[in-house]
């Protein structure tokens, strides 16, 4: 095994001279390969500091000065989003669809539905920091067809507050979210009402790598309609700091479901067919990607 594995690093090194070797346990990169860290583009209207990649995205109005191969470090935050935009090319299109948007963050879908083909694009998010700028990105990349809406989508699906669109979508856009709410149960039956088909993209309870799942979380269940899930409760913020950051949700605990738990909460919130389109890892946690139809 070891001639072998020599033999191909001779043969390697002889085929393509531009590997180099990286240091211990990271990737090897080609020489052709800089690298380049989402920052530090900066805005000059919002100056202060920006969690994502929104002010990388290219369009027709604003074209990033440098790209480049992005190896994140750690956490990635929501850098660039690779695993996101695999799923997002291969199974949505969004040609003339109305779509609405759950937890936009600073924006960087929003502007991917838009240059998808959205008809028209609501989204809603429930921070007031990362309102602002997407508000201020909606105007940097004019965005015509998309609208925010500052609400919590908590107070939505509880029937506190009226919501502030009308009318159904063709599709409901849902990545990093669902596993930002208490109830998650009650947010995908409120999605149901809102439109037939589901694009979800969420941290699960991966049931073979449940080591991962440490420092907050705790083992729970939830009910709802008589029905039983299984999951994680899971500590979004400390609660001495009254309310959360630009990435987490509005309550300070939200649950995480596994794999078949959320499925047949999706089912009995009224999507007959629910597809696993797969799943990855994010930010160092088990991800999955589902796309539903009433
Ligand atoms: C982790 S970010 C995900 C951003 C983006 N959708 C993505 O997948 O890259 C979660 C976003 O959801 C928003 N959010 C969390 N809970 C919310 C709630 N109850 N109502 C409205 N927005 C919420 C947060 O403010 C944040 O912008």
């Amino acid at each position: 095994m070891k001639h072998i594995r020599r033999f191909l690093g001779a043969l390697a090194k002889k085929l393509m001279p531009g590997w180099k070797k990286q240091e211990e346990g990271t990737r090897k990169l080609p020489q052709w390969v800089f690298e380049c860290e989402p920052g530090p583009i900066s805005d000059e209207i919002i100056k202060d500091r920006w969690d994502g990649n929104v002010l990388h995205c290219a369009n027709n109005k604003y074209t990033s000065p440098k790209l480049g191969y992005v190896r994140r470090r750690g956490w990635g935050g929501l850098a660039p989003g690779e695993t996101h935009y695999k799923y997002i090319a291969e199974f949505l299109d969004l040609r003339n669809l109305r779509v609405l948007e759950m937890g936009p963050h600073e924006g960087h879908h929003s502007i991917l539905i838009e240059k998808m083909g959205a008809r028209e694009s609501v989204a809603i998010e429930g921070n007031m920091d990362n309102m602002a700028k997407c508000l201020r990105i909606k105007e940097k990349y004019g965005l015509t067809k998309t609208t925010f809406y500052q609400a919590n989508v908590e107070e939505l699906y509880n029937n506190k507050v009226p919501a502030p669109f009308h009318g159904r979508f063709d599709l409901i856009f849902c990545l990093g979210f669902l596993y930002h709410l208490p109830e998650p149960q009650k947010a995908i039956e409120w999605f149901a009402k809102q439109s037939g088909t589901l694009f979800l993209g969420t941290h699960y309870v991966e049931k073979n790598a449940e080591d991962k799942y440490r420092g907050n979380f705790e083992k729970g269940t939830i009910t709802h309609n008589a029905n039983i899930y299984n999951g994680l409760w899971y500590g979004e913020y400390d609660t001495s700091r009254g309310s959360g950051g630009t990435l987490d949700g509005m309550s300070p605990r939200s649950f995480w479901l596994y794999e078949n738990d959320l499925v047949n909460m999706a089912i009995s919130s009224g999507y007959s067919k629910v597809h696993v389109l797969g799943k990855d890892i994010v930010n160092g946690l088990p991800y999955i990607y589902i796309l539903a139809d009433a």
